[in-house]
């Protein structure tokens, strides 16, 4: 026997953490009501794991740890259903409903007795069938045509709410269930957000992603993709038995792992039908996935059998459909608008339309390469779409209805609102104005990040400060900071005397910065820390800097040609230099660093790494301070870092400082240091 060498604990072991892990699953996934944290789930997870690639004999199919198969499948076979996968018939508004029980209780003979049924969410997604052989998930199958339908159990297992196991006791040894594949609308955002930057096609709509997605003879694509699904029934069985109702049914599912909408409710008579359709629909915007409906289904299974069937649509079932998320419109012109980051977002302006409920007059076109992707152009008939709070969108064009003066719609080459440069790099899909420190579009965002810790460290000049200074008009541009007053601070919401009082000195005191923290402050793009002191220390003056040409930045450490072009670009616009002019003139002003006499400077040639809570100053300003004796300042240890300085609470890098025997120094020896070098750095608390 193969598993002869094999200890009986091993194997016990083996079968333990898969019960657990199934049951964690089971909570997390079925109940949303998890028994422990996402850390406990991956410790068992790993353990797993790696018995496994001890034992790799003992893996079997239905482990937690074989969701995603090592090859992707040649082709999609064939799967014949064993009973067919029906479809709905609809209604629209409440009289087709009343007619929809009206027949059911007539053909039922049931005079006035209300019906009991249920009532689910109808998914917009793809229906499923899966088939539980012995409790162990052995196939799923696509709808299909409702006869036959494709293969696809390798992409099935990749979605974790799918158990390849069921729980518990009782299920009939063939069960067939049936269920709706969906994208939940926020990874369905998450996956067109990260494709959009990348430049690729996006999806429609949350369907379409699920669909491509399930379309994949990879898994390991499918496994990336967020997927779930929610099961609404049976299918085929045998040698078991399945309760006498729907709503059984579904709660017996449920104790078998597979899940179940908690929407689902069980109601009597039309009147709560239409009660529970008018709540849902009030909270269709809420809901974590798009529904296009609601679906109704008689109680009683027996009840359902003599009803029967017409054509392909059952009689004891309807679908009630919601307003339609998209429709059809004209586009009348295309504008541009200005995002905080300076990005460009073409939006469209179409004659108002009714979707789903909303009167959409503005419609996202979401960059320049969608614009071409589409070939919209004024005058269009487009397809706009709006889903749960989603910004409404242009999914498709009718170029069929094109009228012959279309015009293709073009990218400016001034931004709207400052008329400063814009600029769009190659391999980017975003178009972005390059006016940073001046366009009023942006400006918020730029003094946020001028006074931000790492930048020019303003003291109290929150957010919400900035939001108000500028659309009360106090603050254009960076350098308007400067000429603040404390009466007029002091007008601002929750701001008196002595708060105003303490902004404007703090204020006053980031005047004295250093050129690394005000290249940094300035907002280029990718200037991050590191690059702001590359350029310090590689060109040694602000002249330079603004001077220095592409080919000259590229030659220093670490700048590739994208930043280089980002920072010639920012000091090209005249706007940045007259902004830059006035902060100087305002009395911003850092240490000269003669390049020559760095060598001169007490620390030139250290490399300190400062880790953990500092009291007497925060991290960012013992890092200016070591850094204006000349020391390099890391993030991280190695045998080159001359000193690692632990504040309380310091971690990793200290045990790694310790094991390369790095020097250590504690937050006093730090300060006796600086002090050493003529540095009073004990200074936070003014
Ligand atoms: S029951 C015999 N329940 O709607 C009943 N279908 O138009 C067959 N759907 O193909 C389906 N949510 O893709 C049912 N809770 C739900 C559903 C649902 C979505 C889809 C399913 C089906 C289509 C029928």
């Amino acid at each position: 026997m193969a598993n002869a060498e094999i200890p009986a604990s091993v194997i016990e072991s083996i079968q333990h953490l898969r019960e657990q892990l199934r049951e964690h699953n089971y909570r997390y996934y079925v109940l949303d009501d998890p028994l422990v944290p996402d850390s406990e789930y991956d410790r068992l997870f790993r353990e797993l794991q790696s018995l496994e690639q001890q034992h790799p004999e003992l893996v079997t199919p239905d482990s937690p740890t074989q969701r995603v198969g090592a090859e992707p499948i040649k082709a999609f076979a064939q799967v014949q259903h064993r009973l067919p996968m029906l479809s709905l018939d609809n209604v629209f508004n409440s009289d087709e409903l009343v007619s929809f029980d009206r027949r059911i209780r007539d053909r039922l003979k049931q005079g006035d007795d209300p019906i009991d049924y249920v009532c689910e969410p109808k998914l917009d997604g793809l229906a499923v069938s899966l088939v539980y052989q012995d409790g162990e998930f052995v196939q799923a199958a696509t709808r299909g045509d409702g006869t036959t339908g494709e293969d696809i159990t390798h992409n099935l297992r990749t979605i974790d709410s799918v158990p390849l196991r069921l729980r518990g006791t009782g299920y009939p040894q063939t069960l067939e269930v049936r269920g709706e594949v969906f994208m939940p609308l926020t990874g369905f955002e998450q996956m067109n957000a990260k494709a959009l930057a990348a430049g690729e096609k996006l999806f429609a709509n949350p369907r379409n992603a699920a669909a491509g997605s399930l379309r994949q003879l990879d898994p390991q694509i499918t496994a990336q993709r967020p997927l779930d699904l929610y099961f609404y029934g049976a299918g085929f069985i045998a040698n078991g038995e399945l309760p006498d109702n729907h709503y059984d049914i579904l709660l017996a599912l449920k104790n078998w792992g597979l899940k179940v909408n908690p929407e689902t409710q069980r109601v009597t008579g039309v009147q709560a039908l239409q009660s529970y359709h008018d709540q849902l629909l009030a909270r269709r915007d809420a809901l974590a996935y798009e529904i296009d409906g609601i679906v109704y289904k008689v109680n009683a299974i027996e009840l359902q059998a003599a009803l029967g069937f017409v054509s392909r649509a059952p009689r004891w079932a309807v679908a009630h459909k919601f307003p339609a998320r998209e429709a059809l419109t004209q586009l009348h012109s295309v504008e541009f608008q200005v995002g905080r980051t300076g990005a460009i977002t073409p939006v469209a302006r179409l004659a108002p339309v009714s979707v789903g409920g909303v009167t959409v007059s503005n419609a996202t076109l979401h960059n320049m390469d969608e614009v071409a992707r589409m070939d919209v152009r004024t005058g269009d008939t487009v397809v706009v779409q709006r889903a749960g709070d989603v910004i409404p969108k242009v999914v498709r064009v009718l170029v069929e209805k094109r009228p012959p003066d279309a015009q293709p719609i073009e990218l400016p080459q001034q931004c709207p609102v400052c008329d400063s440069d814009i600029e769009k790099l190659e391999g980017e899909a975003v178009a972005r104005c390059t006016g940073g420190l001046f366009c009023p579009a942006q400006v918020k965002q730029a003094i946020k990040h001028f006074a931000s810790r790492k930048a020019m460290d303003i003291d109290g000049l929150g957010d919400k400060l900035v939001e108000q200074m500028v659309d009360q008009g106090l603050i254009e541009q960076v350098s308007d900071l400067y000429q603040l007053t404390v009466e007029q601070i002091a007008g601002l919401e929750r701001m008196a005397t002595k708060s105003a009082t303490n902004l404007v000195n703090a204020i006053d005191a980031s005047k004295a910065t250093s050129l690394p923290r005000f290249l940094y402050s300035l907002g280029i793009r990718e200037v991050g820390e590191a690059t702001a002191a590359t350029l310090a220390s590689g060109l040694g003056d602000l002249p330079a800097i603004i001077s220095a040409d592409e080919a000259e930045l590229e030659s220093l450490p670490d700048i590739g040609p994208i930043v280089a072009s980002h920072i010639a670009h920012f000091f090209q616009q005249p706007h940045n230099v007259q902004v830059i002019e006035a902060l100087q003139a305002a009395g911003v002003h850092w240490p000269v660093l003669d390049t020559q006499s760095e060598q001169a400077q007490p620390l030139s040639g250290e490399t300190y790494v400062i880790t953990g809570t500092l009291t007497a100053m925060t991290r960012e300003q013992a890092q200016a301070q070591l850094q204006g004796l000349g020391a390099k300042v890391s993030g991280s240890v190695s045998k080159n870092t001359t000193a690692l300085v632990a504040g309380a609470k310091a971690g990793s890098k200290l045990s790694k400082a310790q094991s390369l025997k790095v020097p250590v120094l504690t937050e006093d020896e730090l300060l006796d240091l600086l002090a050493t070098h003529g540095v009073d750095a004990d200074a936070k608390s003014d």
